[in-house]
């Protein structure tokens, strides 16, 4: 499959298997006649599981992303073009060989997906690091469909910072075809003026909100539009992989619909009056947004009015159809597969997100001032030099900081948990767990949908339940701000 973003409206999404650039248009591969796409459509027929076996090259790659003049910035990243997209359908399985061209260890974590624990791809906790010219294949099958994505777990603020991260992309939870698909990654990039990337953890935004970037981009670039059919419908998926930024995601010229949160589906909700006007994603958080096209020469914009100036994230404009417009009933994915937890059985346990108490200096004052072995051992182990955070008052690392910290619990295989999270910071934190689907079951804030997802917003002071199905193994629970799971906002669940 070429990597090019493909931007043609007859061009075909992505074959079984492939590896793509960053493309963000395609029919849906399913996609059948033009007659057949105007009216409701059955499900696409099942097909049998297939093997998707990709290779990755983790290594740096000098990309413009600033505009044909601009400079080249030495991007990080695991095939020819920034974000690849694994596309697979529900029940296939991935075998991703990556290969390290790195000059540091690096691993691959596959973000909220349901997975053997021995696959999560976390360096020193589920897996050795893959050092430099090494090699680890992971090898697992998807049971959800949704937008996932992937990337390291160990320096994530420098190798993602750098660009490292792909998209994972689960097929087959369409009910009723949308006419086409637009894959949308935003992503800030921390560069100077001359396209040199500048330090991506700061002692200023690592003990506040996170350093937040310099350029704005989406799919790599600095905007993206499109064309689409007037009157057709159109999926969005949305993510946001910026290791710092909220985004408040709006669209306007045509209605819209969130239909999935983190890729997993919810009931509806409209982004107008009726529902929400703007949805709101935390650093790892996705949302798939379905809209309809306005009349020819119309647009849709996508819009993030979180910041001080409006960001358009995307424009397309609609085009001359044949076809009369789709009604627009958002409610076209089938249910979620992940396991519904038991409310009345749970077992509560609470998780206080909040400033560190200790700091890891002490360990540094064991060593002589600048000793490299001190440097070394703070790097193996994948912390920054300061612990600014904590949940239930741990700092990952603690103690003495050579082994893993002890486990924030430990859970039972098979058994249903709520975890009461409290914001005591005055931060947002996104907060992701590894391996499981969750639902949000109450929130002290009205700002917080009570939706499934892997990670969930907690704004200031928020008070929030999420609550699932315990699956066994080492599983992380950390912030997704990269600067704060870096200084200590990070732990781990044993479940046995
Ligand atoms: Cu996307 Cu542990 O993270
Ligand atoms: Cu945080």
């Amino acid at each position: 499959m070429s990597g090019g973003a493909a931007q043609g409206l007859s061009r075909r999404a992505v074959v079984a298997g492939a590896v793509a650039g960053l493309a963000g248009w395609g029919w849906p591969r399913h996609g059948g006649s033009a007659a057949e796409r105007t009216g409701p459509t059955p499900i696409a027929a099942p097909r049998d599981p297939v093997t998707h076996d990709i290779a990755f090259l983790a290594r740096e790659r000098p990309t413009r992303i600033l505009g044909a003049d601009g400079p080249t910035v030495p991007l990080w990243s695991y095939a020819e073009t920034p974000f690849p997209i694994l596309r697979a359908r529900v029940g296939d399985r991935i075998r991703a060989t990556l290969e390290n061209g790195l000059a540091e260890h690096t691993s691959i974590h596959w973000h909220g997906i349901r997975l053997p624990n021995a696959m999560d791809g976390v360096q020193h906790v589920t897996q050795s690091p893959v050092g430099p010219g090494e090699r680890f294949t992971y090898d697992f099958t998807v049971p959800d469909t949704g937008s996932f994505f992937f990337h390291p777990h160990c320096n994530e603020s420098g190798q993602v910072g750098h660009g490292l991260a792909g998209l994972l992309i689960v097929e087959g939870d369409e009910r009723r075809r949308p006419d086409a698909e637009l894959v949308l990654a935003v992503k800030d990039w921390r560069l100077d003026e001359a396209g040199r990337f500048l330090p991506f953890v700061t002692a200023a935004g690592a003990s506040r909100a996170g350093s937040f970037g310099t350029v704005r981009s989406v799919n790599g670039k600095r905007r993206e539009s499109f064309e689409a059919p007037a009157g057709a419908l159109v999926r969005v998926r949305l993510y946001n992989l910026d290791a710092t930024r909220v985004l408040d995601v709006g669209a306007t010229g045509g209605p819209a619909a969130v239909i999935a949160a983190d890729g997993t589906r919810i009931d509806p909700v409209p982004l107008d009056r009726t529902g929400r006007e703007t949805w709101r994603l935390g650093p790892g958080m996705r949302a798939d947004i379905l809209l309809r096209m306005p009349a020819a020469g119309r647009t849709v914009e996508l819009v993030d009015y979180r910041g001080a100036e409006l960001w358009t994230i995307a424009t397309l404009t609609a085009v001359k159809s044949g076809t009369p417009p789709r009604r627009f009933d958002p409610d076209i994915l089938l249910p979620a597969r992940y396991p519904a937890p038991d409310l009345g059985k749970a077992e509560r346990l609470p998780f206080v997100f909040q400033a560190a108490s200790a700091s890891i200096a002490a360990f540094e004052a064991e060593f002589p001032p600048g000793d490299p072995l001190a440097a070394m051992l703070l790097d193996s182990l994948c912390v920054g030099g300061e612990a600014y955070w904590s949940i239930n008052k741990s700092s990952w690392p603690t103690g003495d900081h050579r082994a893993l910290p002890p486990p924030l619990a430990e859970l039972v295989t098979g058994k249903s948990y709520v975890f009461e999270l409290t914001n005591a910071t005055p931060h947002p934190h996104p907060v992701h767990l590894h391996g499981h689907i969750f639902r949000v079951v109450a929130s002290s804030s009205a700002e917080q949908p009570l939706v499934a997802g892997d990670t969930v917003l907690l704004g200031p002071r928020d008070r929030t339940e999420i609550a699932f199905v315990a699956a066994p193994g080492a599983w992380m629970l950390h912030c997704h701000v990269l600067e704060h799971l870096e200084t200590g906002m990070m732990g781990w669940l044993r479940v046995a």
